[in-house]
This record gives C-alpha cells, structure tokens and sequence, in this order.
C-alpha cells in the first residue's frame, strides 16, 4: 500500500492508471477504523481493480461545539487495518492540503440536509457535500462505497452525484453491527460501559419499529414504537425517531416500496444514530 500526502502525488499516481482502463474504488473516511469501515474497503477489493481509501477529518463538517478536537484517531493502527485489507492507495491529506485557503465554494443539497441529523446539526452535511466533491474530484473514482448507517449521508451524496452528473456509481455497504446489534461507529469508544450496555437500544428500537410497520401500522404508530423503546432506556435521551421516504429524507405516510427508519438519541455526552430500510 502506497500512502500519499499530497493532492498533486495522488493525481499523478491514479491518472496512468485511468488511461489504461483500470477501474478505481474509493472509500471515504474520517479514520480510527473498524469493521463497518472494513466492510467498505472489501466491497471495494472485491468489485475495482484500484482501490483508494482516504482518511481525513473533515473540519468544514464539525460545529464549533461538536468534537473535531478530540475526534479519535489513530494513523498507525488505521495503516496497518488498511495494508492488510490490500488497498492499493492510502490518501491522508493535512488539512492545510485541502483546505490552502479559506473555503469561498461549498456545495449544499439544502432539503435533504435539513431533516433528522440536519435539525441538530444544521452545517454538517454541506461539510460533507463539499469534502465529498473535492475528494471525487481528486481521486477519480468510477465507484464510491458509503456505509448505509449513515443513510442521509447516503442521500446527499446520491443526490450530489446525480445533480451534478458525476460519473460515479454509489454503492451503499450494509450496516455492520456488535453481536448485540450495536451500528459499528468510530464514536462508540466514547460510551462509558453503562452507556455502552444500553446503547443496543437504538437497534431493539428499530426492530420495534419493523415489526410494527409488517404488522401493517402506520407511521405514526411505528415512529411511537421506536420512541418507545429509547424511552425505556433511562440512560438514552431521544433525539428523533422517524419514518422517511430513503431517496428524499421527507417523511412517509404512506407506508409501501422503500421505507426507512431511523433513530438518534443521546447516551450521556454521546450521540449515536442507526436506521433501517424496510421494502414494504
Ligand atoms: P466515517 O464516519 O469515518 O465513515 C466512513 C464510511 O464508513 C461512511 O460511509 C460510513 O457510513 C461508513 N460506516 C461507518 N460505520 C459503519 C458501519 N457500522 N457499517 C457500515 N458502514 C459504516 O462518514 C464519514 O466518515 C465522513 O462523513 C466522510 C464521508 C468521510 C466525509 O468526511
């Protein structure tokens, strides 16, 4: 595995390769990987001839109150996780790579960043908009794999390439989870181990809300049973349970074709999301 620095070495790296007909993966993270990430990179391995994995923490995606500061990393052990998943491509930029200047140009897909995660977060998904973008456009790839825990990211980024033309086709990995059926997340070594005893409630919730929506409920009764089930939990703190069309985030009352569920909720200083697409 090659690691590269500069946007400059990548390009020069990847360019050649292009030309002669080799297909290129690229999977985006912010690093400390784990198997959810894993997960992405084998897709990648098993479906592109090149695959590149970068890692960088976004800045442009944190609010001044969120914690880019103490966002975990570390580069070794990612290195190492990487190498042994035959990437070919390591890119791991500074920030004064990618950002040499204050950012004039962002892009925004404004409605589907403005529901669920958007509502707390109200700058984070045109962090990721714009980072995405620079990084398709530094890298090249004709697939990108992000995983469907993050399934609004998800929806922006289709919507991003697709407005835009992108010749990119995106692969959305399934959600890999703890045998207790915990979403793999870099931020789940924040949780104390009480917190980390509850958090599986996010999943019971959902699968709460699934069965509700096979027994033929409606929305509303579904959502219900997903804040339920966070209720339940003294140690979780709901942030929003919802029933959504997947492709426009907007939410669903009709409940047939893709349906998804998603959940956020807060266990002490940690905020976790998880979702579930249902085909009804
Ligand atoms: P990060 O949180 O590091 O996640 C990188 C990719 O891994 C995302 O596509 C995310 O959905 C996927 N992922 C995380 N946990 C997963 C799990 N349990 N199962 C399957 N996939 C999982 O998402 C980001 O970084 C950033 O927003 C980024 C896209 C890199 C832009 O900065």
């Amino acid at each position: 595995m090659q690691v590269v620095t500069t946007i400059a070495e990548l390009r020069a790296q990847l360019d050649p390769m292009r030309r002669e007909g080799r297909s290129i993966g690229f999977v985006p993270t912010m690093g400390y990987l784990h198997q959810g990430h894993a997960a992405l990179v084998q897709a990648a391995r098993r479906e592109c001839d090149v695959v590149v994995v970068s890692i960088f923490v976004n800045p442009l995606q944190f609010a001044p109150s969120e914690d880019y500061e103490s966002y975990p990393r570390d580069p070794e052990r990612d290195r190492g996780i990487l190498a042994a998943a035959e990437v070919d491509f390591l890119f791991q930029p500074d920030v004064r790579e990618m950002y040499p200047r204050p950012l004039l140009t962002q892009v925004s897909v404004p409605e589907l960043s403005a529901t669920l995660e958007g509502r707390t977060r109200p700058t984070h998904f045109q962090g990721v908009a714009t980072v995405v973008l620079k990084l398709f456009h530094i890298v090249g790839p004709h697939r990108a794999y992000f995983g469907q825990k993050d399934g609004q990211q998800v929806a922006v980024v289709r919507r991003l390439i697709e407005d835009l033309d992108l010749p990119i086709d995106l692969r959305a990995v399934e959600t890999v989870r703890e045998p207790d059926g915990l979403a793999l997340s870099s931020r789940n070594v924040y949780l104390s181990p009480e917190e980390r005893q509850a958090a599986p409630c996010l999943h019971e919730a959902l699968l709460q809300g699934r069965e509700a929506a096979l027994a033929g409920q409606g929305s509303r009764a579904v959502q219900a049973a997903i804040e339920e089930r966070i209720r339940r939990t003294p140690l979780a703190c709901l942030d929003y349970a919802a029933v959504v069309d997947p492709r426009t985030m907007q939410p669903k009352s009709d409940l047939t074709g893709p349906v998804m569920l998603a959940v956020a909720a807060s266990l002490g200083r940690t905020r976790l999301i998880d979702n579930l697409v249902l085909e009804l």
